[in-house]
C-alpha cells in the first residue's frame, strides 16, 4: 500500500496510535484490513519492536500479514488461538454502529475475526459516518465464481437495484457490488442464505466499539 495515497491519513494515524496504546505483552489480536488497519498494524509493529513485546496476530489479508511479519509479529490462526481483542476499519457506520465493510474486498475474514473476538474496535474517521447504510457505498458480496449469475438474480429478488462485478478477492472468489434502496436488519441474513454467497459486507448487530477522532 502506498502510504502517501491514503485519504484522511492524519485522522487515520491518530486512530492507529490510540489502538497501539491498547497492546499488551502476550495478547492475541485480530488485525483488520484496509488503509486504517494498515496504519494501525505499522503503529502496533513499532510498539512491539520498541518495547520488545511478544504478541500474536490473526490477520485478515495477505497485505496485513506482510506488515506483521516485517515487524516480527507472530502469525496465529483461529483454530489454535483465542483472540483477546480485534480492530478493523469500516466504509460506513450508522447511528446503531451497524456497518458496511469490504470496499477493500476483505470482509470474509474480517467477519470471522469479529465473531471470534470478545470486542472489535472499529476505527472510523469523519468520512465514514452515515445516517443510513448504503448512503455512500454499495454492499459488497463475496460470491463463489461459478455462482455469480445465480446469486445476481437472487440478489435482485431481494431488492438489489444493481449488481456490478468488481473483481476477485484474495480467496479467489468474485466480488459483486450491490446497491439496495433499503437496508433493513434482516438483509445480511437473507443475503447469506443464497447458495453461492460466501459473505457480505453488511455487519449488523456485532459486538463493536467505535473509535473516532
Ligand atoms: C476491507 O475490505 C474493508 O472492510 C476495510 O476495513 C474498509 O474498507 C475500510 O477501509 P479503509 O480503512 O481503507 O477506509
Amino acid at each position: 500500500m502506498d502510504i502517501n495515497q491514503i485519504t484522511n491519513k492524519e485522522q487515520k494515524l491518530e486512530l492507529a496510535k490510540k489502538i497501539a496504546d491498547k497492546v499488551d505483552n502476550g495478547q492475541t489480536i485480530g488485525f483488520g484490513s484496509g488503509s486504517t488497519s494498515y496504519l494501525t498494524a505499522i503503529e502496533i509493529g513499532k510498539k512491539v519492536k520498541e518495547k520488545e513485546l511478544k504478541i500474536k496476530a490473526i490477520p485478515t489479508s495477505k497485505e496485513i500479514e506482510e506488515v506483521c511479519k516485517e515487524y516480527g509479529i507472530e502469525i496465529g490462526n483461529l483454530l489454535e488461538d483465542e483472540i483477546d481483542w480485534a480492530f478493523d476499519g469500516a466504509d460506513e457506520v450508522d447511528t446503531n454502529n451497524d456497518m458496511i465493510k469490504g470496499m477493500g474486498a476483505a470482509m470474509f475474514k474480517e467477519k470471522l475475526n469479529m465473531v471470534n473476538s470478545p470486542i472489535t474496535y472499529i476505527l472510523v474517521d469523519d468520512s465514514k459516518f452515515v445516517d443510513k447504510l448504503g448512503d455512500k457505498h454499495p454492499v459488497p458480496v463475496e460470491v463463489f465464481p461459478s455462482a455469480l449469475k445465480y446469486v445476481s438474480v437472487e440478489l435482485k429478488k431481494l431488492g438489489a437495484l444493481e449488481t456490478t462485478f468488481r473483481g476477485m478477492t484474495e480467496n479467489q472468489n468474485s466480488i459483486l457490488d450491490t446497491k439496495f434502496k433499503n437496508i433493513d436488519v434482516s438483509l445480511e441474513k437473507k443475503i447469506k442464505q443464497i447458495p453461492g454467497v460466501i459473505e457480505s459486507g453488511l455487519f449488523i448487530g456485532y459486538n463493536v466499539e467505535v473509535i473516532r477522532n
